[in-house]
């Protein structure tokens, strides 16, 4: 069975939202946090404090309902790379992913995510640290890294000439979404260039790019035998069971493995669909509200959690929810959408 982790998504996979998804729909092996970025010289408290949320540090009765999460740093320089790595360190943090694959312009402007693909030198004197603190030689606790990247910023070469760099280098995984930063999340996906990084990476490795549905999960497990997991972002927050029935469709399989009654997935109906979406609203609502002062402040954090989840809801609903520019009338639409399920 492959592992399922929840890919970062910045504004949307936030620290309550990830607590909220755990506690509900669960299946996940491990959340990755949204980046943390130097700011004005200094690691985003923001985002900080945003980890706090979903971070294993608590007591051992809470450490139950919050799965593994994995803070993820973004860097242009082994500087940076050390101030964050600190932070997380201070934090108590003990595993840590690097970003070398957003493509967004402000980051890739400034040599960061999909920017950095092609500087191999910085790459190596990143992997560099990477070695030194996955060591316990300088008398500290170890530290061990994965990486999640792309192809490259402009070319799959980029990626390839980076390989031998990164399979020198003790890293735990590496995630490859096969796409270059130039074309953001959108267009072609290089399989080609994703099965010669499969054959030649020496680490377990996790597929990520467009997921979105038990079969299209089986068919990578069927496709790439050696691959440790898939990592899905928009396919989660679209059907936010769909770790949940992958999970229970596999535990199915085995229970009814002698009989001829093979469940062939672990699908939910849509009322308990429902019903559960709206508690993990709930979650996030009530969060919300402790949170934020007045309407708009409030009503731009929850209205993100349905951006993604149009198709799993009926229409009219939606655009209500989408709409709404007081909170009463968001929670007309929200009461509405109980009376569905
Ligand atoms: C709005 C948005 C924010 C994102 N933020 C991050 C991030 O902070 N770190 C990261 O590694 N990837 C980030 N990603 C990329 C996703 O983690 C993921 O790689 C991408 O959505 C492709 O996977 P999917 O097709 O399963 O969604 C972001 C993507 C989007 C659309």
């Amino acid at each position: 069975m492959l592992k399922i982790l929840f890919a970062p998504l910045q504004g949307y996979t936030t620290g309550i939202y990830r607590k909220a998804h755990a506690e509900i729909f669960g299946g996940v092996d491990a959340y990755y946090a949204p980046f943390l970025r130097i700011e004005n010289g200094k690691p985003r408290e923001k985002d900080l404090r945003d980890l706090e949320t979903s971070n294993p540090q608590h007591s051992n009765s809470e450490k139950q309902t919050y799965a593994k999460t994995v803070p993820q740093i973004i860097a242009n320089s082994v500087d940076e790379f050390k101030v964050l790595t600190d932070a997380l360190i201070a934090k108590g943090h003990t595993e840590i992913d690097f970003n070398m694959g957003c493509p967004f312009p402000m980051q890739v402007n400034r040599h960061r995510g999909s920017g950095l693909l092609s500087d191999t030198q910085t790459v190596q004197a990143i992997m560099d640290e990477i070695k030194k603190m996955s060591s316990t030689a300088n008398g500290t606790a170890p530290i061990k890294f994965s990486v999640k990247m792309r192809l490259g910023q402009y070319s799959p070469d980029e990626a390839f000439a980076l390989l031998p760099i990164l399979n020198e280098t003790p890293l735990v995984q590496i995630t490859l979404h096969p796409r270059l930063g130039k074309q953001q999340y959108k267009g072609a996906i290089d399989f080609k260039s994703f099965e010669k990084f499969y054959s030649e990476c020496r680490h377990p490795l996790v597929y990520n790019g467009d997921i979105s549905s038990v079969s299209q999960i089986c068919e990578m497990e069927k496709s790439y035998p050696k691959l440790t997991g898939v990592m899905i972002g928009r396919g989660l927050l679209a059907r936010p069971s769909l770790a949940a029935e992958y999970k229970a469709g596999n535990a199915n399989k085995a229970e009814n493995a002698n009989t001829k009654d093979v469940r062939k997935n672990g699908a939910i109906s849509e009322s308990e669909f429902t019903n559960k979406l709206l508690q993990m609203h709930q979650i996030i609502f009530e969060h919300a509200c402790k949170t934020y002062q007045g309407d708009s402040q409030i009503l731009s954090h929850v209205q993100s959690f349905w951006e993604y989840l149009e198709p799993s809801i009926p229409k009219k609903i939606f655009k209500k929810i989408k709409k709404a520019g007081k909170l009463s009338e968001y929670q007309e639409a929200i009461i509405e959408l109980r009376g569905q399920s």
